[in-house]
């Protein structure tokens, strides 16, 4: 443990979870001992982000994320465990113990430092003589050598074995480049360069690491990039290709672009403050690690289709943190690198200027699909245009762009604003229903809402459920004979927690949410903050974790049953001739 238990256990004590969330979430009482607010994590209308002031927890019902008071920290301010550590210190003012470096931040540094070397060593290889087909990528895309310096690209020969090479050279192991995602491991069990032949993008995050890579391959082929996987120190949907330079932008606003070529040409014509997600939609993560930098956000995704739809989403991720949000709309051109190469810096800046906030925007967009001089198409476009006026959550908002709907279709007011405030009504009470459902559902109830942490076997999942909630609240069973392997678990999630909290048990530390929380992950603690929301009896708490075992061998060997039977009917087809 990187840092001392009592010192942890002191901080969470002096971190009072209502006072730290209510610096974030507008916090009321509404039943029992909890409290209600609007959840920071996902967009939603009515309060499911609950906060136990008794537990130490917060919970939300609606996307559920939860854990302690540092997961929150982690979770809203974009940090990683010690680093919310150090924020909560600072908060409750205790000074930072001596650190006793743990294995796994030793682990990261390492993987870090190993980054910087791939970097450095793309780096040279983009400019050696083998870097031909990278430097004649850069010249067909007029790149030139000072925006490539400054985002530090390289190039990934056509190799598969010179990135290895060259780092075991510097005192890397194979599992270490494993592990940061630089080599795979072949079917020889020999390992080989995940990126090859490709212009290389390090991807560095507001504090300078290199945390990771895209390849770009050198042609027109999909897909176009390639990323490292998720790592130690590489999470793709917290991070933001190039926020390392945009945080320094003097400009007021950030742009969001989709691919990277099209940032650094932005940068390179002038427009510092592109970045551009790691090949998934914006996710919320990224949106408040934008909000931390800016409140202006101006969405410039490709001219298309998905361009559209992402920006759609965007808006929506967006608009949840306040952020102010602007949609460029390029005509006759692709994406915003072919619209500078093509029409050049200032005509950018004067769509920058003209961006028209989203509503204007996306009205333009309903108006432009209609022929407002017939009849019929008319009421097409008032339905059309109507649902989207109800969707603004401001009433006043709602009344001006209902006047403007009116206007463009040539039609009373009155009924336009009608039309609109039922169509809100409506929206509403099919949002709520449609979320009790969901509420309801038996095997919602049992599947945790993130779809990683998915069970394989639902049947035993409620006595798993059962056995980590019983250790947990009293780890004294700990000792009891006969308890299962974290490897019997249907969900490797839950074993790994149902591993740490026996780890902590065998050891003697206390098992609470802050200790639990540097070995887990954000999504495991939400889970097991999930399943201590269920009530479980300590009095008989001995005969109930017997149940739950007993109930888990009997799923598995019915598991088990099941796949020999399988097994057997696809014998039986074979045999019979036919396929199955
Ligand atoms: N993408 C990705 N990984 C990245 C960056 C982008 O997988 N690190 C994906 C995006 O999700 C998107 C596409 O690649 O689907 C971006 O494409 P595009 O804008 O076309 O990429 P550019 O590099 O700008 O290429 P081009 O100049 O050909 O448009
Ligand atoms: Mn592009």
């Amino acid at each position: 443990m990187a840092f001392p238990e009592n010192f942890i256990t002191e901080l969470v004590e002096r971190s009072d979870i209502t006072e730290v969330v209510s610096g974030y979430v507008r916090l009321s009482k509404k039943s029992g001992s909890n409290l209600f607010g609007l959840c920071p994590f996902h967009s939603e209308k009515t309060p499911s982000f609950s906060v136990s002031p008794d537990k130490q927890i917060y919970h939300c019902f609606g996307c559920g994320k939860g854990g302690g008071v540092i997961s929150f920290i982690m979770e809203i301010e974009n940090l990683s465990f010690p680093e919310a550590v150090e924020f909560l210190a600072r908060r409750a003012n205790m000074p930072l113990p001596e650190q006793t470096d743990s294995a796994e931040s030793r682990k990261r540094e390492r993987m870090l430092a190993l980054n910087k070397e791939a970097a450095r060593f793309f780096r040279e290889q983009l400019v050696s003589p083998g870097g031909e087909p990278g430097r004649e990528y850069l010249a067909r895309r007029r790149i030139g050598n000072k925006a490539a310096t400054n985002f530090g690209l390289g190039f990934a020969p056509a190799s598969w074995d010179s990135l290895e090479t060259a780092m075991r050279e510097k005192g890397f192991s194979d599992f270490e480049l494993l592990d940061a995602g630089l080599v795979r491991r072949g079917k020889n069990g020999g390992f080989y360069d995940t990126f090859r032949n490709r212009l290389m993008f390090p991807v560095i995050d507001v504090r300078g690491n290199v945390i990771g890579f895209s390849g770009r391959i050198l042609g027109d082929d999909e897909p176009k990039y390639m990323n490292s996987p998720e790592t130690l120190v590489f999470n793709k949907s917290r991070n933001l290709f190039a926020m390392n330079l945009a945080k320094k932008s003097k400009s007021g606003y950030l742009i969001l672009a989709e691919g990277n070529i099209d940032v650094v040409s932005l940068h390179q014509a002038g427009f510092d403050s592109a970045v551009a997600s790691l090949g998934t939609s914006l996710t919320p993560e990224q949106a408040r690690l934008i909000s931390r930098y800016t409140n202006q956000v101006v969405i410039a995704y490709d001219n298309d289709g998905a361009g559209l739809k992402a920006s759609q989403r965007a808006i929506g991720i967006l608009e949840k943190l306040d952020l102010r949000v602007k949609v460029l709309r390029m005509s006759g051109a692709k994406d915003p690198d072919e619209f500078i190469q093509n029409k050049g810096p200032e005509a950018f800046r004067k769509l920058l200027e003209d961006a028209e906030n989203q509503i204007d925007y996306r009205l333009k967009t309903v108006t432009d699909k209609y022929d407002l001089s017939v009849d019929e198409q008319k009421v097409d476009f008032l339905k059309e245009a109507t649902e989207l006026v109800a969707r603004l959550p401001g009433a006043v908002e709602r009344q001006v762009y209902a006047m403007r709907v009116a206007a463009l279709a040539q039609v009373k007011e009155e009924p336009v604003l009608d039309e609109v405030e039922r169509r809100r009504k409506r929206m509403l009470n099919s949002a709520r229903q449609a979320m009790e459902r969901e509420q309801s559902r038996p095997e919602r109830q049992l599947q945790p809402a993130d779809r990683e942490l998915r069970y394989t076997d639902p049947g035993s999942a409620a006595a798993e459920e059962g056995l980590v909630r019983l250790l947990y609240l009293d780890p004294a069973l700990g000792k009891t004979e006969g308890l299962p392997p974290p490897e019997d678990f249907s969900s490797p999630a839950l074993g790994r927690i149902y591993g740490a909290i026996r780890g902590k048990i065998d050891r003697g530390e206390a098992v609470s949410t802050a200790t639990l929380t540097e070995q887990l992950s954000l999504s495991e603690m939400s889970l097991l903050v999930e399943l201590l929301q269920k009530p479980e009896l300590l009095s008989r708490g001995e005969k109930t974790l017997r149940e739950y075992i007993d109930k888990m061998r009997e799923q598995k060997e019915l598991a088990s049953g099941r796949q020999d039977l399988r097994a057997l009917a696809n014998k039986l087809r074979e045999r019979k001739g036919y396929e199955g």
